[in-house]
């Protein structure tokens, strides 16, 4: 069986450092982008993630500035400032309910979930962590989704987390994961950073010293 082209995308995917600055994608065109990321995964389907897409050539030197002056930030046509919902929880009832009413989920179950999420999630550390973890996820398969679509992407942590919360007005109950610049890159040509060997990085059945 011939390999899935996703494996090919998986291999192809680099980080771009620069984009031209040019290249614009429209909000219909970044909406379809945060719509592919939503079908990540995430623990009790909480769907922890959030973006504020900067996209505006006015909005593009803040967040520049809070990014140390990477210059991504100023040339691709699209910065996410990813977000994790610490308080996610509180949306499952709602999110559990549209299950239910589809049929595809008994209330009893439901209810369950519910309390237990709010059990585990009532520990601050263990939210947090969750609403990373999910962001996370949703993150990789928007960076995949972004190069399917024929852009390509680059994940930043490298930018002042207090700076952003403050200057894009950004709610306690959420944490900044990372930013996401997503465009059209100069070239794509570069060649794929070394990776470890697979014998490097697993061991079966039980850990080693790596
Ligand atoms: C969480 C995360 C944070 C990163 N932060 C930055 C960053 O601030 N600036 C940057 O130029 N690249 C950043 N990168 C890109 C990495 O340097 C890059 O993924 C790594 O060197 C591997 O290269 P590749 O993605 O092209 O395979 C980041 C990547 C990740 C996943």
């Amino acid at each position: 069986m011939a390999p899935h082209p996703l494996l090919d995308l998986v291999r192809r995917r680099i980080s771009v450092e620069e984009f031209d600055a040019t290249h614009r994608l429209s909000e219909d065109q970044i909406r379809d982008l945060v719509a592919d990321a939503a079908h990540a995964p995430s623990s009790f389907n909480i769907q922890h993630w959030r973006f504020v897409a900067v996209h505006r050539d006015e909005d593009k030197p803040r967040l520049q500035e809070i990014a140390f002056g990477q210059q991504q930030v100023a040339d691709a046509a699209v910065t996410f400032i990813v977000l994790g919902d610490v308080r996610g929880t509180e949306k499952l009832p709602q999110i559990l309910q549209r299950a239910v009413d589809a049929d595809m989920m008994p209330q009893g179950k439901a209810d369950a979930w519910v309390r237990m999420a709010g059990g585990i999630y009532s520990d601050e550390t263990v939210a947090r962590d969750e609403a990373i973890r999910s962001a996370t996820l949703a993150s990789m398969v928007l960076m995949l989704a972004a190069e399917a679509r024929g852009w390509a992407s680059g994940a930043l942590s490298g930018f002042d987390a207090e700076r952003v919360m403050q200057e894009f007005s950004i709610d306690p109950r959420y944490v900044p994961v990372m930013l996401l610049a997503v465009g059209r890159p100069v070239s794509h040509d570069d060649a794929r950073k070394p990776r470890l060997e697979v014998d490097e990085i697993l061991a079966f059945d039980r850990c080693r010293i790596f």
